[in-house]
């Protein structure tokens, strides 16, 4: 038994959504980066494509101008007015919330709660050029400050919304994936691609969304999640497959997922999170100058470290095709510019 996309498609329809992005997103060859790494006499696998969720669209795009879709709707649906999030200096989803607000006419405030000295840049000049309120704050007092701003805003007559205190906020961006997978079922077949997909991206919502979407459609679809930041793999695991059990009920699917359904891998995630490794810088060079294709030092460019690193160590099967997400993250670049000096 499979579940069919029409289904699937009904359930999305029915949740509210506040559009941000422009969908669908590209499905496009790694041609050149598979001839480089041919040339190195890597063993490619079948084929190697890349999906492009950095091309969204709003505020330099990103998968998760598909997450907040549900978020801001969301938000709007429960007659708030004011958002507060707490998200760290690197974060693009602070900037998508910054652009959602913006577009929904809610306020915004952030709480930035580490690299107190870096510079205004990347994800955090755009916040502020879309209108945030901008709070950067040690760790330790991130949660009283968002509390503080809550009581304000409160007092003033408004009603906000502290984000990471609604759970809701931790499925949308598997639902958001779900409908990837109906776009990628389509390219894939257009493309011509039989047997074996492995999507490849980084541990999150996501590329778990994909997989929950290919276990219920029965499709051969793999995936490898790179961490990009410290955390225990088990951890990860288990808080994805609960939350895949929660989407599971909401969209009345057949299964959920096991902690075994993402094969995840630790070794490419960098010293720290916001901080990239040489195989990193390397990565980002190499996709640049195969394919013009920009990647960025937190995020894209650990996983694309991570698909170059194991295929030069010949742990990909030959018969896969593989599928990168471009998850997008492209702003965060330029607070790395001086890592990219010869
Ligand atoms: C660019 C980018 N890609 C991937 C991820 C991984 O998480 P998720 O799939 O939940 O967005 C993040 C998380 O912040 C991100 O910013």
């Amino acid at each position: 038994m499979t579940v069919s996309q029409e289904k699937i498609r009904t359930k999305l329809e029915e949740l509210p959504r506040f559009k941000l992005s422009h969908l669908n997103t590209p499905l496009e060859p790694l041609d050149r980066l598979q001839q480089a790494l041919k040339d190195e006499g890597v063993d490619v696998p079948n084929r190697m494509l890349v999906k492009r969720d950095d091309v969204t669209g709003l505020a330099f795009g990103g998968n998760k101008g598909r997450h907040f879709e549900f978020e801001i709707a969301h938000i709007l649906e429960g007659g708030f007015d004011t958002v507060i999030n707490i998200n760290h200096y690197h974060s693009n989803q602070a900037r998508f919330i910054a652009a959602g607000c913006a577009k929904a006419g809610l306020k915004y405030h952030i709480v930035s709660h580490d690299n107190l000295d870096a510079p205004l840049t990347g994800n955090l000049l755009l916040c502020k050029l879309m209108g945030a309120e901008i709070h950067r704050t040690p760790n330790e007092y991130a949660r009283q400050v968002a509390e503080k701003i809550f009581k304000e805003e409160t007092e003033a007559g408004n009603k906000p919304y502290i984000l990471p205190d609604d759970p809701f906020s931790d499925i949308m961006g598997m639902i958001g994936f779900l409908e990837t997978g109906i776009e990628l079922e389509q390219q894939l077949e257009d493309a011509g691609v039989e047997g074996p997909v492995r999507f490849w991206g980084l541990t999150g919502r996501s590329i778990a969304g994909l997989r929950l979407y290919a276990k219920n459609r029965g499709l051969d679809w793999r995936a490898t999640a790179c961490q990009y930041s410290p955390g225990k793999v088990e951890d990860f695991q288990n808080v994805t497959a609960n939350r895949s059990k929660q989407v599971a009920e909401m969209f009345d699917l057949e299964v959920s997922l096991d902690t075994d359904d993402l094969q995840v891998l630790e070794d490419y995630r960098g010293p720290a999170y916001g901080e990239p490794d040489d195989r990193v810088i390397e990565a980002i060079q190499m996709v640049g100058k195969a394919e013009g294709l920009i990647l960025d030092p937190n995020y894209t460019g650990k996983a694309m470290s991570g698909l170059i690193g194991e295929l030069r160590a010949g742990r990909v099967a030959a018969d896969e095709t593989i599928c990168f997400i471009h998850s997008g993250g492209l702003p965060q670049l330029f607070a790395h510019a001086d890592k990219f000096v010869d």
